[in-house]
Formats: structure tokens, sequence, C-alpha cells
């Protein structure tokens, strides 16, 4: 087995992306980071986003909204980010505190500035193969990890665990594209699926999303597969500073020895993600001023 490692895969972007904005005449790309409450995974996201953001010389703007703002408050906030010129992406971390909907939100962001693509217009688009809109960032980064390390998914079994709006149902859009490096034969397994074991046992690439820390065991998968794990779970763990670990939706003891190539978690998919939505501001920079 080798290791796919997205820390070094992501860095590369990020470097090839510092040249591009740095060429760039005037305003410099701006992303809008909207953060609802204390959620500590997603205080970590953001600080990360915003992190990157400035290494590239994205401008990144955090908005924090008090927890107490109704999905209408929201909704205007949104509008005035929607209509100011100088903010190129907007992203709304998920998960938003209950009893706000970040569906609704999702929709709101105007689909030029969706970094997230996660607007009905850019899963449409998405869907339809073409490629003038937003790819959300974490199924993105997966086909690039997969291309930067030579994995062509034509002719290839890929198995996706979970059919969520972020990860599962787009990155199983993008895997069965009739295009070069796609082109797979996609099942799209979930709670509901019946015997699953048999089924990821066939898959020449298997794709974890489904958010339950470790699910996927040695006798789950096919020796040589390719595992990408996307789960990124917080574990209790006392012997730890932080008093967690993380740990991805696959037991990597088990299936590391069986895999011909696997991502680590943290350090495989989640840099990716992060990559690609700095890819993603770049190109809604390019739209804001026609040149896309
Ligand atoms: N929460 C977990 N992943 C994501 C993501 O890619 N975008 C947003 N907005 N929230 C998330």
């Amino acid at each position: 087995m080798a290791l796919i490692d997205g820390n070094r895969i992501a860095e590369t972007i990020v470097a090839e992306l510092k040249a591009e904005v740095a060429a760039l005449p005037g305003r410099k790309p701006c992303l809008a980071l909207v953060r609802v409450g204390d959620d500590p995974a997603s205080i970590s996201y953001v600080r990360k986003k915003e992190k990157t953001a400035a290494e590239i010389g994205v401008t990144g703007r955090v908005i924090l909204p008090p927890v107490t703002l109704s999905q209408s408050e929201l909704e205007t906030l949104i509008d005035g980010l929607n209509a100011d010129p100088a903010v190129d992406g907007i992203l709304v971390q998920s998960p938003l505190p209950p009893p706000q909907r970040t569906s609704g939100l999702f929709r709101r962001v105007s689909p030029n500035k969706d970094v997230d693509g996660f607007h009905t217009v850019n899963l449409g688009k998405l869907a339809q193969d073409d490629d003038s809109g937003f790819v959300s960032c974490t199924p993105a980064g997966i086909m690039e990890l997969l291309s930067r390390s030579s994995v062509d998914l034509a002719g290839k079994h890929v198995v996706v665990l979970g059919r969520s709006l972020i990860v599962g149902k787009p990155v199983a859009l993008l895997a069965l594209q009739k295009r070069a490096g796609a082109n797979g034969t996609v099942t799209v397994c979930h709670s509901g699926t019946r015997d699953l074991p048999a089924i990821t046992r066939q898959a020449d690439v298997l794709i974890a999303a489904i958010g339950r820390p470790e699910f996927v065991t040695g006798d789950m998968v096919k020796p040589g597969a390719v595992v990408i794990d996307v789960g990124i779970n917080r574990v209790a763990d006392a012997s730890k500073k932080a008093g967690y670990r993380l740990t991805g939706d696959v037991h990597f003891p088990s299936v590391e020895p069986k895999a011909a190539l696997i991502t680590p978690v943290p350090g495989g998919v989640g840099p990716m993600t992060v990559a690609m939505l700095m890819r993603n501001t770049v190109k809604a920079h390019a739209l804001a001023h026609g040149r896309h």
C-alpha cells in the first residue's frame, strides 16, 4: 500500500494559486466566510480557510452573526454579500445551530458567488457536465487527489458510501462524467443499502463519506482497492491533550494493509477541500471580472 499525501498535493495547488493571484491586476479575490454559533469543528475549519486564503493573497472576510439571528435575518445578510461588488465568494459554514437551516441559505447565495457549489444552479450544471458552474470543494478535491495520484476511474467500479449534498451525490456525479480520468461505473450506498459489505468488496475505488468513525473495516475492502476516507470524526480520547482524536470513516489499521492507495485522516481529503475552495474563489473573481 501507499499513502495519498493530501497535505503535499494541497500545498502544490496552493502554491499554483498563489502565483496566479499574484499576477492578477487590481483588487484581489475576496471570500466571505459566514460562521454562526460555536461548533468547535466549524471554528477550526473556518480558521484554516482564513489562513490559507491569506497565504494565497485572497482576502478572507470572516462574518460571525449572532446565534440569535432569525433565518430571514441571515438571508438578509447573505443578500447584502450577494450585492457587494467587493465580495467574490460566499461560504456559509455548515452545520448551523438549530433552528437555522443551511439548505435555504445555500440557495440564497448568488450562483455566481457560490464557491461551495451547493446552489441548485451549480448542482444542476454539474449534473449536466457544464463546467461553467462551481463544483463543491470536497468532491472536487477527491477527483484532484485521484488524478494527481494517477488513478484513472475509467472502467473501474467506484463505490460511494453516503448520499450527502456536500460529498456523496456530487462526487458520484463527478466520477460518472464521460471525460478523462472519470467515466467510472458508480454505485452509491447509504443507510438503506442491504448487505453493504458485499458491495464495498466489489469496489476498485471506495469513497467513504458517511460520518461514522472507523465504519469501513478490512473485511469490507477488496485487496488492491483505492480507498478515499472523507470522514473527519472527533472521538473522545483522554490520552490526548485536546480530549479527542480525529478519525476517518475507515478503520485504518485493518484497511491499510489491503489497499493499494489510501488517504490518511488527517492529511488526506481535508486539506484538498480548502485548496479547492481557494480555486473556486479565484474562479468567482474571474467570473466577476468577465474572465470566464
Ligand atoms: N461543512 C463541512 N464541509 C463543508 C463544506 O465543504 N462547506 C461548508 N460550507 N460547510 C461544510
